[in-house]
């Protein structure tokens, strides 16, 4: 029983333990998994850089590092000509000590700045040449401390409008509708206060990278007044070489395509872009409307899917960009440091500080998978209802999707790449949401579904599978070797419904026979395969999902198999609740197949109703079923087959029990070691047995629709 679990959770649990693996064995942090590509850098308060824990993780994850409130110009100059280097001191000795390079943030904002800079003791606007002073003289004095260990300055911070009409409470302003934030310091000077801080951020070091950073950096009309202002002041002298992101994102946006045509344009005007203030909140209010330390998102697994999506993404594009990406520094070290609340969800790093599975999905990119070019060879999915093109798969086994929900927040299919929880899509300006697979899927059957919003709903353009409990999406993945269960022109069998009494349930149970062909025609007896799904499938599964039927007609018209007929039936394995399934015992249904079935199929169609002419196999609960049963009613079956089931241990079958024939197999994403041995155990014992390993396939039909191709091969043939 331990052994089905095991194989039945082979993929979940394979893909769990090397996560937690990594964890617990990588020394490498980040910053390491990143060295081709950029620094990864993180903003830290003085509590992160004291606690012995914290500063562990940071030497281990990141390579530079920010103030986050200390070198603001409020934080060193609260007033005028009053000096505070405590804080930001301590910082600057951190990078010193450890040897990590500092980026300095920030030397002019309209935020955290002493009003003094600006403003009279009247609260009247300075002149130009009194702000000056006091711009340059700051400038000059924050820049000459930390030249030594910082390498990259944030300049001017914020400086571009959001769009809009903004007013001043100054006397004698008009509303102003430009390109430019309507600060103080741009009320008093114009835009060439920005230029001013970067000429003299430039005689003060002139090695120092000297940034222009913002918000909603990759929103296209803020992105544009950003480009138009640097390349202005350029021409005017500015020595602005790079400009900062800053990377306030959320689960919803801005959508990558975004991000790149910002990192594109930028980067005519500067070799160097940061991501200068990365974090990806769980909720979509932006600005002042952002929920700071209240309420928050609740983080559904739906939620998190988006989340992890929108950092692999992200990431992705990131290091496509890495000519001109040089840094990505995170807005804080853990979740419960962040300035959007710990609530939001919004980093790699939770409030205890352990990673979350978004960190390890970050980090342990696959660098070939990026390189991956998809071809342009889509088609429309073999089971789509008629007429509908997608979804679509592709020759090397991606899967696109499309679905129009207008208002919807969120569109995610449940099938995508291991551990990712699924594709997410994105809304086109239609309000069509349309999204492709990261990477290609195993070939053969999928069960897939959409989760718009947290609701689950069924794509409306494929067919339905019963799966999970319940009628799925499905979607094919051409196979290499999808030509054993195509319909071709072979003759044919039949698989009728039919329904049988179940005195000991009282009710009447479900079947479908595989009736082959020529069935009709004679009087022929044929031995019986009773074939069992597995966990949330029903007796529809084998003939939809698995396609027993059409690989039994090729086999039989190759003369590959001898003819015999299939009988599924429902395994009662649905009401079994995960948790309990270690105390299954497959009791009841004993009874339904032994007791009532069996003798209804023998009584009511022509089969070898005696023990050599019974086989029973299933797949993954339903190779449970099969091993409890056949282990306990030898008397009736003469061959075992366990798919993606478990397996039989030498012991496990007697002697007198005169077996003809066992078969166990999987899918090499599985368990094939265990696959492999169980076989050669019985074989030692003197059985015959077989194993199979489907190659590239895991716990799901391409592997059973194989097992089925060999196994059916052997199970009645003359041994
Ligand atoms: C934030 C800090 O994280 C908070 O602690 C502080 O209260 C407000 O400022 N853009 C910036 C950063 O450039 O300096 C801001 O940092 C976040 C937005």
């Amino acid at each position: 029983m331990k052994q089905f679990i095991k194989d039945l959770f082979s993929v979940a649990m394979l893909s769990l333990a090397t996560v937690s693996l990594t964890a617990q064995t990588a020394a490498d942090g980040l910053k390491d998994a990143y060295r081709n590509y950029f620094s990864i850098g993180v903003a830290v308060n003085q509590r992160n850089i004291s606690d012995p824990a914290q500063v562990a993780l940071i030497k281990k994850e990141f390579n530079s590092i920010t103030a986050e409130n200390a070198m603001k110009p409020v934080s060193v100059q609260p007033e005028k000509g009053k000096w505070n280097w405590a804080a930001a001191d301590s910082v600057a000795n951190f990078c010193r000590r450890n040897g990590i390079k500092l980026r300095g943030h920030c030397l002019m904002w309209h935020n955290q700045i002493g009003a003094w800079m600006y403003e009279d003791k009247n609260g009247h606007l300075l002149s130009k040449k009194e702000f000056y002073r006091n711009m340059k003289e700051h400038i000059f004095a924050v820049v000459n401390r930390y030249k030594d260990v910082v390498y990259a300055w944030d300049v001017v911070n914020e400086a571009i409008s959001d769009g809009g009409f903004q007013t001043s409470h100054y006397p004698g302003q008009k509303p102003y509708n430009g390109p430019y934030r309507y600060t103080p310091m741009f009320q008093i000077a114009g835009d060439e206060f920005i230029k001013m801080a970067f000429i003299w951020a430039h005689e003060a070091d002139p090695k120092a990278l000297l940034f222009y950073n913002d918000y909603n950096a990759a929103d296209p009309a803020k992105r544009d007044r950003i480009y138009n202002m640097v390349k202005k002041l350029q021409a005017e002298g500015a020595p602005i070489n790079a400009i900062g992101m800053q990377g306030h994102y959320n689960i919803y946006g801005p959508d990558m395509s975004d991000v790149e045509a910002a990192i594109n344009k930028y980067s005519e005007l500067v070799k160097t872009i940061h991501i200068t203030e990365l974090d990806i909140r769980a909720n979509e209010e932006m600005g002042g409307q952002l929920q700071h330390k209240m309420g928050g998102a609740k983080i559904t697994p739906w939620v998190k899917t988006l989340f992890e999506d929108q950092y692999t993404q992200l990431f992705k594009v990131l290091r496509r960009h890495s000519d001109v990406v040089k840094c990505v520094t995170f807005w804080n070290l853990g979740d419960r440091d962040s300035w959007v609340g710990v609530n939001n969800y919004p980093l790699l790093f939770d409030a205890d500080y352990k990673p979350k599975h978004a960190y390890f999905l970050v980090k342990n990119f696959n660098a070939d998978a990026d390189k991956v070019e998809v071809k342009e060879d889509f088609q429309p999915s073999s089971m789509n209802q008629p007429g509908q093109t997608y979804p679509m798969v592709n020759s090397q086994g991606f899967a696109r999707f499309r679905i129009v929900a207008p208002q919807a927040k969120s569109v995610i299919v449940s099938l995508g790449l291991g551990g990712r929880g699924g594709t997410v899509l994105h809304k086109g300006k239609d309000g069509v949401w349309f999204g492709q697979t990261d990477g290609p899927m195993d070939p053969g059957f999928h069960y897939y579904h959409y989760t718009i919003d947290g609701g689950t709903f069924n794509d409306p353009a494929t067919n339905n599978y019963f799966g999970s409990c319940r009628w799925e999406s499905g979607i094919e993945i051409p196979a290499p070797d999808e030509d054993f269960y195509a319909l071709k022109q072979v003759p044919h069998g039949e698989v009728c419904l039919i329904n049988f009494w179940s005195e000991s349930t009282k009710s009447f149970h479900p079947a479908q026979v595989y009736l082959p062909a020529g069935y009709g025609k004679g009087k022929q007896r044929y031995p019986v395969l009773y074939l069992q799904h597995g966990w949330g499938e029903n007796e529809t599964a084998w003939f939809n999902q698995g396609r027993a039927n059409l690989i039994m007609d090729n086999l039989i018209a190759e003369g590959k198999a001898q003819p015999f007929i299939i009988v599924t039936t429902y395994g009662m394995t649905n009401d079994v609740k995960f948790g309990t399934i270690g105390s299954f015992t497959a009791k009841e249904f004993e009874t339904v197949l032994i007791n009532e079935l069996i003798p209804y199929i023998d009584q009511h169609f022509r089969t070898i109703a005696k023990r050599d002419g019974r086989a029973m196999a299933g797949l993954s609960m339903g190779g449970v079923e099969t091993k409890l049963i056949t282990l306990r009613h030898p008397e009736i079956f003469s061959a075992y087959g366990l798919l993606s089931g478990g397996t039989y241990a030498a012991q496990d079958i007697q002697p007198k029990a005169q077996v003809k024939y066992v078969f166990i197999g999987c899918g090499s994403k599985e368990n094939p070691e265990a696959v492999n041995q169980s076989a050669s155990d019985l074989k030692a014992a003197g059985i015959n047995a077989e194993s199979y390993v489907s190659p590239g396939t895991a716990h799901e039909f391409l592997t059973w629709r194989r097992c089925l191709y060999h196994m059916a091969q052997k199970l009645f043939s003359k041994r």
